[in-house]
């Protein structure tokens, strides 16, 4: 069903500072940044050969980012992106496993502008998972 790891997600504190590491340091090709109020985030896309890593900060008095930065204050991955092409079979295929679909188990439109669900940590061994349809 999983086909490419989209991206890597990493909750970051200092966005600039964040981005700064991967362009300057690392030589990665990054992105401006860009408001995903639907998520309360702010993503800064990093350019792999093979992947793309989202570097999240906080936007907005409800963030799910802000909760994790508070737990983790220097920042840390966040969740992985599995690319799948059908989201609503995934989804099925997923519920039929006993997975559970977070939020109301309906896709939202995530940060590329696709269709995506989160899968609930527990069901796979501590790692939030994001599903998107490409
Ligand atoms: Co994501």
């Amino acid at each position: 069903m999983i086909g490419r790891l989209n991206h890597v997600a990493i909750a970051v504190p200092d966005l600039a500072a964040a981005t700064a590491t991967y362009r300057d340091t690392l030589g990665a090709k990054v992105s401006e940044p860009q408001a995903v109020p639907e998520h309360g985030v702010t993503v800064v896309f990093v350019e792999l050969p093979n992947t793309k890593i989202e570097l999240l900060h906080p936007l907005g008095a409800n963030s799910p980012i802000q909760k994790f930065l508070d737990n983790n204050a220097s920042g840390g991955i966040h969740h992985l992106c599995y690319e799948v092409e059908d989201i609503y079979k995934a989804r099925e295929q997923l519920k039929a496993s006993g997975k559970r679909i977070l939020g109301d188990g309906e896709p939202k439109i995530g940060a590329h502008g696709k269709p995506v669900l989160f899968l609930h940590p527990k069901d796979f061994n501590g790692t939030l998972v994001e599903v998107e349809q490409i």
